[in-house]
């Protein structure tokens, strides 16, 4: 009888012992291939000895400190490895635990560098749906995910929404639609007043919401040049795509303003596979400007939390980022990664289940397969036959670790599974790897013809 209790407590849940590569092992021996690093975290595999010894050999130099008394070597070392690899101009780093906790403080010091700036009326949000940026109120004020927010909405916050660029759901107008040519943001930001609008936050390659569905080239210099005429900052929420999940270490670098520059955004919330899952961290990276203005104003950053900027999370993600380099697993995310979309393409095309897969699509070492009841009309299941959770299960039991995502089509139908094994992953695995999501598609979909889902 456990003493612990979990988010899905229908369910007993196999105790892990231990894990290597891209493998997991439970107490009964069985093996598992993760097939989606955990929750999009674990990009450099299990078991990697030097990160494991980094963060022995820092718990032992000095565990923690409080970040008001002390900066600290790895804190430091950390900050100035990420100012190197982000756009120019975001040279700052705040350290946090999770990806919400990221996302939170982000939005908070759009709002206090807006308001130490004499710009008090900038309080507006704008996200967009789908869309997921964590489970701390603000953050999840600005999450399009109505199954986590319905029973706490009476203390969510007011987030103007938009459609985020969903190519696959983008109707008749395709690329030209507002959603995906960037139009929606100027219309909402003109709608709320611009002089009321603090921020845009946006996941620059969709997350799980939109199951890593990438906008047309040219969105991100339009949202650009959008918040630059109306004085509104653009966070780009990189905490799943970040540190190099699409093969580039931001996703934001996939896109290029007219004339090739890179595109910077104003603040990075970074998490996940930042240390690749050996300790909690997430940072916020931010335009130096930004932190000059509250420097010059209050002089302090109002948001305190006690394992702020900790030796131990950064001297792990110091670890990590050095074995990152060290392996070229940014290069290999997208040398794998256009190996894995070539496979998993495949996987719409034929086996016992296709008729179920109405697109696969992603980035680098990032994938989805979005699952339909009609693959002409891309009608989703009904919600009630939980399809996603019932390919998921499916391929636990082949011993396949996948991550689920629903609702996305609208609101609440839409199934798909997320494919984001580690960027260490070998050929043969990844052959492992599409041998048993193509075996788990077909038990689903027999499972939905027995009328047998979960
Ligand atoms: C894009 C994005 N932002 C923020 C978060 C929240 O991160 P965490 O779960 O570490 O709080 C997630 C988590 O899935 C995410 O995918």
């Amino acid at each position: 009888m456990s003493h612990v209790f979990y988010r899905k407590l229908d369910h007993a849940l196999p105790t892990v012992v231990r894990a290597s590569g891209v493998f997991v092992y439970d107490s009964s021996g069985k093996r598992y291939l993760d097939g989606c690093g955990g929750a999009m975290v674990c990009n450099v595999g299990h078991g990697v000895e030097e990160i494991a010894a980094a963060i022995g050999a820092q718990a032992r130099t000095v565990a923690y400190v409080n970040g008001t008394a002390f900066t600290n070597e790895p804190a430091e070392e950390l900050a100035a490895m990420l100012a190197e690899r982000s756009p120019a101009g975001l040279d700052k780093a705040y350290f946090l635990c999770s990806g919400s906790e990221a996302v939170e403080a982000s939005l908070k010091l759009a709002r206090q560098y807006h308001v130490e700036r004499g710009d008090e009326k900038r309080r507006i949000i704008i996200a967009r749906t789908p869309g997921y940026h964590g489970n701390t109120l603000l953050a999840l004020s600005a999450s399009a995910r109505e199954h986590y927010r319905q029973i706490f909405a009476p203390w969510l916050l007011d987030v103007a929404m938009i459609d985020a660029p969903y190519p696959y759901r983008a109707g008749a107008l395709g690329d030209r639609s507002p959603a995906m040519t960037g139009e929606a943001l100027e219309t909402a930001i003109l709608r709320l007043g611009p002089e009321n609008v603090a921020a845009f936050i946006a996941e620059p390659i969709g997350g799980s919401s939109t199951g890593a569905s990438l906008p047309p080239r040219g969105y991100y210099a339009r949202v650009r040049d959008i918040c630059d005429r109306h004085g509104v900052l653009f966070i780009a929420d990189e905490v799943l795509t970040g540190a190099g999940r699409t093969g580039r270490f931001f996703a934001l670098e996939h896109f290029r303003a007219s004339g090739g520059e890179p595109i910077s955004p104003d603040i990075i919330a970074m998490g996940k596979g930042l240390n690749g899952g050996y300790a909690p961290l997430s940072a916020m990276i931010v335009r130096s400007g930004i932190i000059e203005t509250i420097a010059r104003g209050s002089g302090r950053f109002l948001h305190a939390q006690t394992y702020s900027h900790n030796p131990l999370g950064c001297a792990a993600a110091v670890a990590t980022l050095r074995y990152i380099d060290k392996h070229g697993l940014v290069a290999r995310a997208g040398s794998m990664g256009a190996r894995m979309q070539g496979a998993l393409a495949a996987v719409a095309q034929r086996g016992d289940g296709a008729d179920i897969v109405g697109d696969v699509r992603g980035c680098g070492m990032l994938a989805a397969v979005e699952l339909v009841a009609d693959r002409e009309t891309k009608r989703p299941f009904s919600r009630s036959l939980k399809v996603a959770e019932t390919l998921v299960a499916k391929a636990l039991e082949r011993g396949l670790i996948l991550w689920p995502n629903v609702g996305q089509a609208d609101g609440i139908n839409g199934d798909l599974v997320m494919i984001a094994p580690p960027f260490t992953i070998s050929s043969e695995e990844l052959d492992e790897l599409i041998i048993l999501l193509q075996a788990a598609i077909a038990d689903t979909a027999a499972a939905l013809k027995m009328e047998q889902p979960l």
